[in-house]
């Protein structure tokens, strides 16, 4: 799949995104090595700290199917004009499967920057850190 065909189905994404409280939107495709693709969108709750993010989604579903360890790219959008910026939280989640994986972050007329997640999130905490604990 292409870098523009993932950010063109994260774009699919935002119709089924779950967001009455935000009103944002935001979609998110996760290729893997072998060619599958988790797709994802927010899912927002009336107790709002229970939120789901788009990426988030997309982790979840890649990882209760056996994708753990080959995941390729990742690409994240919403419908404003800004690049939409995965939050900390969605960093820290993805950090844990895929240090250094490569971000497609997208505007909403599916331009995208290029980045990866430890380009992001330099120095960040991870599985490595706890294997002397264990
Ligand atoms: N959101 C995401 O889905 N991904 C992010 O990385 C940033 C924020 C969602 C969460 C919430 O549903 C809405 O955007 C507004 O914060």
């Amino acid at each position: 799949m292409t870098d523009q065909a993932l950010v063109a189905l994260a774009y699919s994404m935002l119709e089924r995104a779950y967001a009455p409280y935000s009103h944002f939107p935001v979609g998110a495709a996760l290729l893997c090595q072998d060619g599958s693709v988790f797709t994802g969108c927010n899912v927002e709750n009336a107790a709002y700290g229970h939120s789901l993010c788009a990426e988030r989604t997309a982790l979840v579903k890649a990882v209760s199917e056996g994708h753990v360890h080959d995941w390729d790219t990742l690409a994240i959008i919403s419908r404003g004009d800004d690049f939409c910026w995965p939050c900390g939280a969605c960093r820290q989640m993805l950090y844990e499967f895929h240090p250094t994986l490569r971000l497609l972050v997208a505007q909403a007329n599916q331009s995208y920057q290029e980045i990866t997640l430890d380009q992001l999130m330099p120095h960040g905490f991870g599985l490595q850190h706890l294997s002397d604990f264990q």
